[in-house]
C-alpha cells in the first residue's frame, strides 16, 4: 500500500515541490491548509496548479494554532510520515507580531508533536528548522554543533520548535528530525522574499510594468540553494533508520548586492551603483534608468548580517547533493519572472 504523507503548510513553496517529489516517489500525499475565508483558496493552489499537481492532492484544512484541528487531522489522515513545514515564515513580519509567529512557529510545532506521541506516534516526523537559528553566528561555516543566536522572533520561535522537536525524540523515543536549512530558493518563491523580489521587481521595469525596485540592506550575506534540492533532503532524513538533525546548505554565500547584480545582468541590465548607505542607487548604464534605490525603511531592527553552511553530515550520511549552483538559480529565477510577465500571467 501507498505511503501517506502530511504536508502542513501545502500552499508555500516547499510545501509544493515536496509534495510534487512525494507524488513521483509514489505517496498518498494530504496538504494541510490554512484559510480564513472560501475566496481565499484559489489563490492557496497557485503553487501547486504550476507544478501541474492541485488535483492529485488530497487537502485539510489545517492549522497549528488548533490543537483540536490537529488532532481530528491525524486521526483521520494516519500519515506515515508528517512534514511540518506550516509557520509564518517572513522574518520581517516577525518583528510587527511576534506573539503571533511565536505561536505558529513556536508552539505550533510543539502542539503537533505532542499530537503525534498521542495518536500517532510511530509516524516519522519533520520540522522546518532555518539557519535563522544561527543568527549572530560567531563561526563559520555553520553546521550542527554551531551555537544558536536568533536575531528575530522568527529566529527564537523556531528555536523552540526545533529543541521540542529534540526533546520529543529524546524524551519519547518519537522518530522526529529537524532539518536546519539555509535559504532556498524558485520560481515558487513568496514575492516578499528578497531573491523572488528582485528577480520580479526587475522583470517587471524591464517591461515597463514598475518604476524601480526598493530594497534594505544590499550587504547582507545569505547561502541561497535551490528548494527543489533541498526537499529532496527533507525526505531523505525521515528515510534513516534513526532521527537526527541536519544543516542543508550549498556551501556558499552571496551578498543581496550580488544578487542583484547577477539577477540584472541576466535580464539584460547593465547596472552601475552609485552613492552609498542610505543613499546608493543602481542604474542602468545603457539607458540611464533608476533600477534600485536603497530604502531604509526596509532595514531590519536587527539583521543576520552573514550565514554561510556546512552540509558536510547530510552530504555523508543522506547522500544528499544539490544539483543547482548560484548563478544556475538566479537565472532559472529571473527566466520564470520574466516569461510571467511579458505573458501578463504572474500568479504565484
Ligand atoms: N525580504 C527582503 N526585502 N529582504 C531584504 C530586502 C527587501 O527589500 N532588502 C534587503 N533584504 C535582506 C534582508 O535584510 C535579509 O538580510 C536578506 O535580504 C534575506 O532576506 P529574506 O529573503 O527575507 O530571507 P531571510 O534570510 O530573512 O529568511 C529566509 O530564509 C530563512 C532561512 O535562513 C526565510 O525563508 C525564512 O523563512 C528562512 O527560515
Amino acid at each position: 500500500m501507498a505511503r501517506t504523507a502530511l504536508i502542513t503548510g501545502i500552499s508555500g513553496q516547499d510545501g509544493a515541490y515536496l509534495a510534487q517529489f512525494l507524488l513521483g516517489m509514489g505517496y498518498r500525499v494530504v496538504g494541510g491548509l490554512r484559510r480564513s475565508s472560501s475566496g481565499a483558496i484559489a489563490r492557496l493552489h497557485e503553487r501547486l496548479h504550476e507544478l501541474q499537481i492541485a488535483d492529485d492532492i488530497a487537502l485539510v484544512d489545517f492549522d497549528l494554532a488548533e490543537i483540536t484541528n490537529i488532532m481530528r487531522t491525524l486521526e483521520t489522515v494516519k500519515p506515515d510520515e508528517i512534514y511540518n513545514l506550516a509557520a509564518q515564515s517572513f522574518v520581517a513580519l516577525s518583528f510587527d507580531q511576534p506573539i503571533y509567529t511565536t505561536e505558529v512557529d513556536g508552539v505550533g510545532p510543539l502542539r503537533l508533536l505532542e499530537a503525534v506521541r498521542q495518536l500517532t506516534p510511530t509516524a516519522r516526523f519533520y520540522q522546518a528548522s532555518t539557519s535563522e537559528m544561527f543568527g549572530k553566528a560567531r563561526t563559520a561555516p555553520q553546521d550542527e554543533t554551531t551555537p544558536f543566536y536568533p536575531r528575530s522572533p522568527y529566529g527564537f520561535a523556531k528555536l523552540l520548535g526545533h529543541w521540542a522537536t529534540v526533546n520529543y525524540r529524546e524524551s519519547y523515543g518519537l522518530r522526529a528530525s529537524s532539518g536546519i536549512l539555509f535559504n532556498h530558493e524558485s520560481p515558487l518563491r513568496g514575492r516578499e522574499f528578497v531573491t523572488r523580489k528582485i528577480t520580479l521587481s526587475l522583470a517587471r521595469i524591464k517591461h515597463g510594468d514598475l518604476d524601480v525596485l526598493e530594497l534594505g540592506n544590499l550587504e547582507a550575506k545569505r547561502d541561497w540553494g535551490f528548494a527543489g534540492d533541498y526537499v529532496k533532503g527533507m525526505w531523505q532524513m525521515l528515510q534513516q533508520d534513526e532521527a537526527d538533525d541536519f544543516v542543508l546548505a550549498s556551501g556558499e554565500s552571496h551578498t543581496v548586492r550580488s544578487f542583484v547584480e547577477t539577477a540584472a545582468r541576466r535580464l539584460g541590465f547593465d547596472l552601475e551603483w552609485v552613492g552609498a548607505g542610505a543613499y546608493e542607487r543602481g542604474i542602468d548604464r545603457r539607458s540611464g534608468k533608476l533600477l534600485v534605490r536603497v530604502n531604509p525603511a526596509l532595514y531590519r531592527p536587527a539583521e543576520v548580517d552573514a550565514l554561510v553552511g556546512n552540509s558536510k553530515k547530510a552530504r555523508q550520511v543522506l547522500g544528499w547533493q544539490p544539483a543547482i549552483g548560484f548563478d544556475e538559480l538566479v537565472t532559472l529565477m529571473a527566466e520564470a519572472d520574466e516569461r510571467r510577465v511579458r505573458d501578463n500571467s504572474v500568479r504565484v
